[in-house]
């Protein structure tokens, strides 16, 4: 595959693992690690036998603690707005992919790091985990889509407590607000990630997609188009091969063996 900052492996169950490896430096996205991330998520990530990605970071201390910072401190403006502009690409690109993603923030989710994980649909975190934006404290602030994903999901009062601070906050604590959906202990993280995963690859992979775009889409609609979507996405779903399948499958009492067709 020839990334080295990032390692990928598939398994039977049609679940991904992709872990960020850059140990050395809790994982931080530099340019060649972003790179390797966002190289493989669009060209060489197998989607179309992949049913959930999973996303995590190598070594015990970090899930990725953000943006690199000696690099930026670097860089010139017009390079800063290549790296920025990319950085939205590949998390956009992860939030609106067909197949749904689990952030198992197994440490430190700083910045960057934090914005990865919301650009994942599901976030487990280990009780360990700290999750944050410190970027106010480097004079900038939550530009890979974190200002925008995080007022989503904990309304915009939480969400501005969280960015104007930079202060981290515990697994628990991010539970709370919403941040994480699990908070699981430290050695059954990736376990639990993969329970999760495999729980959603044995369901119908098209009405999976189907109900994640509803979800994502929808929820930047007003209702009536929304709902319209909704009706579109689910009629869809009964054209296929899964649907039938499914239904059958219930009414012989088996389990359904879904194709993604
Ligand atoms: N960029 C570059 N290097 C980083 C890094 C980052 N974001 N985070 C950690 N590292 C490096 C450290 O420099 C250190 O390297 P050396 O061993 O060569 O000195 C190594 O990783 C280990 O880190 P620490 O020694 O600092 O570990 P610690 O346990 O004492 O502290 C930490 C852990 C609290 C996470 C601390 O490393 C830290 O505060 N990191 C920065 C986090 C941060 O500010 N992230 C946001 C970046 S800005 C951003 O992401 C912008 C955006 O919107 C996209």
């Amino acid at each position: 595959m020839g990334y080295e900052f990032i390692n990928f492996e598939k398994e039977d169950s049609g679940v991904g693992i992709l872990a960020i490896n850059r140990p050395k430096a809790l994982n931080a996205l530099n340019w060649d690690t972003l790179k390797d991330l966002g190289s493989f998520v669009e060209n060489d990530l197998p989607k179309e036998e992949l049913r959930v990605l999973i996303i995590t970071g190598e070594g015990d201390k970090a899930f990725v603690a953000g943006a690199d910072i000696a690099q930026m401190s670097e860089m010139s403006a017009s390079e800063f707005k290549e790296y920025v502009d990319y950085a939205h690409k590949i998390y956009n690109l992860i939030e609106n992919a067909p197949y749904p993603s689990i952030a198992a923030v197994n440490g430190y989710a700083l910045g960057g790091g934090c914005e990865l994980a919301l650009a994942c649909d599901i976030r487990i975190a280990s009780e360990k985990a700290k999750l944050g934006f410190p970027e106010v404290k480097l004079g900038i602030f939550p530009g890979w889509g974190g200002s925008q994903r995080i007022t989503r999901i904990m309304g915009n009062a939480k969400a501005k407590e969280l960015i104007f601070t930079g202060e981290m906050v515990s697994a628990e604590e991010a539970l709370r607000f919403g941040l994480v959906e699990r908070v699981v202990p430290h050695e059954v993280i990736m376990k639990e990630a993969k329970e999760l995963a495999e729980s959603i690859a044995k369901r119908a992979p098209l009405a999976v997609s189907a109900a994640k775009k509803a979800i994502n889409t929808g929820s930047e609609m007003g209702l009536d188009k929304a709902l319209e979507l909704e009706k579109e996405l689910i009629i869809s779903c009964f054209d296929t091969d899964d649907r039938a399948e499914g239904m059958k499958a219930f009414l012989e009492k088996r389990e359904p063996e879904f194709k993604g067709k």
